[in-house]
């Protein structure tokens, strides 16, 4: 049967192959969302669908993008508008990289762009057409961006990281405003360090952040996806910027004073010099 045919509220997730995509695809499946799961790795993706079917019961339909490539991010556009119940947009696809200007890789940091901007914009626009068609009267959906702590700092080796997650916080800011009308939630989720793919990634193998960092900055990805989803649905104040852990909520928030020299000096620490 096909995702949302039997009425149940349908959660779109880009980057789902691992990481926090596969934990939100799991956290939304126990409440019985059907899945629309998005990565590159086809394999990975099916492992990930097969286990959710498995243990939880609900439709999973995977696509196989990438979405630094933008045919490949109009054919996700266009399965996510023709999905009415679609209540969930999860843009979490992104990646690291650890090269300093000038002698950065374009094409990563090319790429970096349009995965962690021109993918996140397009998909939101997509959602938006199912969820505004649902109307006012129920909540019409929820869309996370996962941004970065990042965000909000600096570091050597990091200009296109940093400024497309501070894209993504301020995209989302101003996204509220444009769809709170409609019944729709935007969050810009900020984590700090958590053990993901990520920093296994091809592009992060000249990072040294995980032999760096120490053990008390690392937060347990499952923990910050709970901290997502109970933010995202809080009835009385939510907030677009959603920060887990008070030493992460006070970088954001005051990351630019000197008291968090120190955090930033790790931040950059973690490039190869
Ligand atoms: N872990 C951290 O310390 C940390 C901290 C702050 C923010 N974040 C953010 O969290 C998000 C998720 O990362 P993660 O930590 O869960 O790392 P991860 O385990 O490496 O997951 C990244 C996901 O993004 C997908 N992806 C990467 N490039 C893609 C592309 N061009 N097209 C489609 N999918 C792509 C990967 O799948 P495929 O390889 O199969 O395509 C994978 O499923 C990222 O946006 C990252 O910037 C992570």
């Amino acid at each position: 049967m096909a995702i949302g045919e039997q009425g149940r509220a349908v959660a779109a997730i880009t980057g789902a192959s691992s990481g926090f995509g596969a934990i939100y695809a799991k956290r939304l499946a126990a409440e019985g969302c059907d899945l629309l799961l998005v990565a590159r790795r086809e394999g990975k993706l099916a492992e990930v669908a097969e286990e959710i079917k498995r243990d939880y019961g609900v439709e999973v339909e995977i696509m196989a993008a990438d979405l630094s490539v933008l045919a490949d991010v109009e054919r996700v556009e266009n399965r996510i508008e023709s999905i009415p119940t679609l209540t969930y947009m999860i843009n979490n696809a992104g990646f690291g990289g650890n090269q300093k200007f000038p002698d950065v890789f374009l094409d990563v940091e090319t790429k970096m762009i349009l995965t962690h901007c021109l993918a996140p914009m397009r998909l939101c626009r997509a959602a938006l057409v199912p969820m505004k068609a649902k109307g006012l009267k129920r909540k019409a959906g929820y869309i996370v961006n996962v941004a970065s702590v990042a965000g909000f700092l600096a570091g050597e080796g990091a200009a296109d990281y940093t400024g497309t997650k501070a894209y993504l916080i301020a995209f989302s800011k101003s996204l509220q405003c444009d769809v709170g009308r409609f019944g729709v939630r935007v969050q810009a989720l900020c984590p700090g360090f958590a053990r993901t793919g990520f920093h296994d990634a091809e592009t992060m193998r000249f990072s040294n952040i995980k032999q760096t960092v120490p053990n008390f900055l690392w937060q347990r990805a499952d923990r910050v996806v709970d901290v997502s989803l109970r933010s995202l649905r809080r009835r009385w104040r939510p907030n677009v910027v959603c920060i887990p852990t008070l030493v992460y909520k006070l970088a954001g928030y005051f990351g630019s004073s000197w008291l968090f020299a120190p955090l930033r000096l790790l931040f950059s620490w973690g490039t190869v010099r």
